[in-house]
């Protein structure tokens, strides 16, 4: 697949190598942004507050299947439920919210876990089977948690992910299980 991630940081970057790994044509687009237009998928990796401004510098994102990773300590913008609504009202494709639970700095190290990490994702109903690819591909297993209605419970996510990432445990990988393995 052809992915442009708008971002090219700790997690654009880093997404942007382990899809490259897993054989897909990747193109990490910085601040000056650039163009998209031959994506088949997109992934949104900027701060929560600079999405209207970042995807407004990228080319050719209508419509396009999105991946939004985005989080915010301040919580979604005003009129918006959650970060991922707004990046659907701007791109208006299929859009997913995924990897925003999973530190980037340990990217790297996912290969050598025992069992691949859990990447909690929700995502519109047309995107899942792609959010499951681009999870998968990027080593983790993806786990559903519903649909686009589910991502400000995600997005809430992140006063306990720094919470417990900043703590005893540090950066870390998560895995859930069923009661009934
Ligand atoms: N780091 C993590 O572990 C982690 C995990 C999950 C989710 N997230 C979320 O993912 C997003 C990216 O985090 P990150 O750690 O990758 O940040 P980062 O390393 O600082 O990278 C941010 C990227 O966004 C670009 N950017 C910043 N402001 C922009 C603007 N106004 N217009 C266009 N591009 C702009 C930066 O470009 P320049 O470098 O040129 O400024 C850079 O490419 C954030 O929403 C963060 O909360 C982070």
């Amino acid at each position: 697949m052809r992915i442009v991630t708008i971002g090219n940081g700790n997690v654009g970057g880093g997404l942007a190598r382990l899809w490259t790994r897993a054989g897909h044509d990747v193109t990490a687009l910085g601040s000056e942004g650039g163009d998209a237009s031959d994506a088949d998928a997109i992934a949104v990796a900027v701060p929560g507050g600079a999405i209207r401004d970042a995807l407004a510098k990228v080319k050719g994102i209508e419509g396009k299947p999105t991946v939004d990773a985005t989080n915010s300590l301040t919580g979604p913008p005003e009129g918006y439920p959650s970060l991922a609504a707004q990046v659907k009202s701007i791109v208006g494709g299929p859009t997913i919210k995924a990897f925003n639970t999973n530190f980037a700095m340990l990217y790297d190290q996912i290969s050598q876990q025992r069992v691949a990490p859990h990447s909690v994702f929700a995502s519109d109903a047309e995107a899942r089977t792609l959010a499951e690819r681009l999870i998968g591909d990027a080593g983790f297993q993806p786990l559903y948690v519903g649909d686009l209605s589910a991502a400000p419970t995600l997005e809430a996510q992140i006063a306990f992910t720094m919470l417990l990432g900043g703590g005893e445990v540090g950066p870390y990988f998560y895995r859930f299980a069923t009661t009934d393995l």
